[in-house]
């Protein structure tokens, strides 16, 4: 799908889904379970409509991956273009591209996934998904222009950042699910809930990873750690650190890049506050929430189901915690 005539975009292309630095996959994962967990079955069809309803629901789950396809690809597209914005040196262990092959190539290759998947969501014939998956695109420029433009007060004001990070995160995972349910045919409180499982999870991952970016090491980051507050980005745990020290905010103000001594300030404002802290206490919440979603949905018997369900809120904890909860609900 991400193949060119030209073997140079090719190669930028396909880049990060080669072995090894294709990443964990958790859209795609989350996406496929979300895909069974609505598989809500019509108990007993009468025996001449059983095969039509096999095909039919054959042809479902083909369409359903399409969109874990179509989201894994925007996903790179704007890895691809992030790592130009940013001028970053490294991405999953490895050179970026355009380190390794220029900004111009890493452009067009995430030009070229953006139209490859643009095919790919016309092919599901599905008016109503096209809009969601637009808007998503949509969402990511806003975001990253978001980020990239912020007056003095939107940069240290949680709502901003709030909405910046559904933008930039939790957009392309909800509208993904929500795209998941609509091809299944669902009513709209069961697409809803897929929606909000898959806001409160996307935030709740960017929540921690944004704690992550001050407690993380490079290797398990495969990034350089620090590297928000060096970009000047002003994120959660920092927002709230200011709530209880409002000094921090002239520290930052002043500038962190390549001012070690104002880094270190910084710091020691946040070790003293309880950032990290209430940050971690906001992603539970959103991790919660997403939880609540799944138990939300319809009941059903099917073993399936039920398995995709219970591995969707096992992944919940997993986001917050890097682990599975030990008493997590089956
Ligand atoms: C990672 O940000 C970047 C994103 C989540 C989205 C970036 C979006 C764009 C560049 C807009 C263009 C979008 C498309 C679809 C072509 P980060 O720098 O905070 O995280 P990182 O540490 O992983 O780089
Ligand atoms: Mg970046």
């Amino acid at each position: 799908m991400v193949v060119s005539e030209v073997p140079k975009l090719s190669f930028a292309a396909e880049y990060f889904f080669k072995m090894g630095v294709e990443g964990k996959r958790f859209r795609s994962t989350v996406l496929l379970l979300m895909s069974t967990a609505l598989n809500i079955t019509v108990p007993e069809p009468p025996t001449e409509l059983q095969e039509l309803q096999e095909a039919l629901s054959t042809d479902l789950r083909a369409r359903q991956q399409r969109i874990a396809e179509i989201t894994e690809m925007f996903h790179v597209a704007s890895l691809l273009h992030d790592d130009v914005l940013d001028d970053a040196d490294t991405r999953r262990g490895v050179g970026s591209v355009n380190r390794e092959m220029g900004n111009k190539l890493a452009v067009l290759a995430g030009d070229f996934l953006l139209s490859r998947a643009c095919v790919a969501l016309a092919s599901l014939r599905s008016t109503e998904v096209v809009l969601l998956m637009s808007r998503v695109v949509e969402h990511l420029v806003t975001g990253e222009t978001m980020q990239m433009t912020t007056t003095s007060d939107q940069r240290f004001s949680m709502e901003y950042y709030m909405q910046k990070t559904y933008y930039k995160t939790a957009s392309l995972i909800s509208n993904s699910c929500k795209s998941v349910a609509v091809l299944a045919g669902h009513q709209s409180e069961v697409v809803a809930l897929a929606y909000d499982y898959g806001k409160n999870l996307g935030l709740a991952f960017q929540l921690i990873d944004d704690v992550l970016d001050f407690t993380g090491t490079s290797a398990s980051l495969g990034k350089a750690s620090l590297s928000d507050i060096r970009h000047g980005i002003v994120t959660a745990p920092m927002l709230f650190a200011m709530e209880e020290f409002p000094q921090l905010r002239t520290v930052v103000e002043q500038g962190l890049d390549n001012n070690p001594a104002n880094i270190e300030l910084a710091l020691n404002y946040l070790g003293r506050s309880r950032g990290i802290h209430k940050t971690r206490e906001l992603a539970t919440k959103h991790a919660n929430l997403a939880a609540a979603a799944i138990k939300s949905l319809p009941k059903s018997e099917d073993e399936n189901v039920r398995k995709s369900r219970t591995a969707l809120i096992d992944l919940t904890q997993v986001v917050i915690t890097g682990t599975k909860k030990r008493d997590a609900p089956s």
